[in-house]
């Protein structure tokens, strides 16, 4: 089987994991092999590469950020994402470069051009095959993730109401600007309608015909 890197976007709270399970058990019952993954955190050294950037106390630089978030996607595309793919195996990824540009290059100014050549040097020009993004007004987002979680925001998500409305709206320029890689869903339909729309887009991808 062909390998595909198909992955998620989208705020906090906009329902990612949930539809990657979702996709995941729909994939595998089909006999396609799934390697679930994200960014930070997809390894070892991930994990406490994540720790750092979204639970640090105090400030982090920027540039800092931009620079460890690089580092755990170098260190898991070449160990984890490209062997995956290169098994023939799916894999499904929550949040991958364009997370960088829309945080660290719109929302806090590094410039997206510079961080998307940073992330692809990082990432040794791995592609997405397919990137779902899930888009969904932030008030909605903010008060799932705070009902889920009891209002425990992380480094990020502790970020004004403003900086993810420019993080949405950066996700939505991306997806305009490439609209062959991107599957724009609104993440505020039902799960299940928002997973119907995802599978008719992963489908032909991972040759699974359902008419
Ligand atoms: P999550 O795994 O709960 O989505 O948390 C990851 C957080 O890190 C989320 O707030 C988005 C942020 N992030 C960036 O700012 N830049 C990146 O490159 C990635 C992958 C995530």
């Amino acid at each position: 089987m062909t390998g595909r890197f198909i992955t998620l976007e989208g705020g906090d709270g906009a329902g990612k994991t949930t539809q990657a399970e979702l996709l995941t058990a729909w994939l595998e019952e089909r006999g396609r092999t799934v390697v679930r993954t994200r960014e930070p955190g997809g390894t070892d050294l991930g994990v406490r590469i994540r720790e750092i950037v979204l639970h640090e106390r105090g400030h982090v630089a920027p540039r800092a950020e931009a620079l460890l978030y690089a580092a755990d996607r170098a260190h898991h595309v070449e160990t984890l994402v490209r062997p995956a793919i290169a098994r023939g195996d799916v894999v499904l990824q929550d949040r991958y470069i364009d997370s960088s540009v829309a945080y660290q290059g719109v929302a806090r100014g590094l410039g997206a051009e510079q961080i998307r050549s940073l992330s692809e040097w990082a990432a040794d020009g791995l592609a997405p095959d397919l990137t779902i993004l899930l888009d969904l007004d932030v008030a909605v987002g903010r008060a799932r993730v705070a009902a889920a979680r009891g209002d425990t925001f992380d480094r990020l998500e502790s970020e004004a109401e403003a900086f993810h409305e420019t993080v949405r709206q950066a996700f939505l320029d991306m997806a305009a600007a490439e609209p062959r890689r991107f599957l724009v869903v609104d993440a505020g339909a039902s799960a299940p309608e928002v997973q119907r729309a995802i599978r008719s887009a992963v489908g032909p991808l991972v040759g699974i015909d359902e008419g």
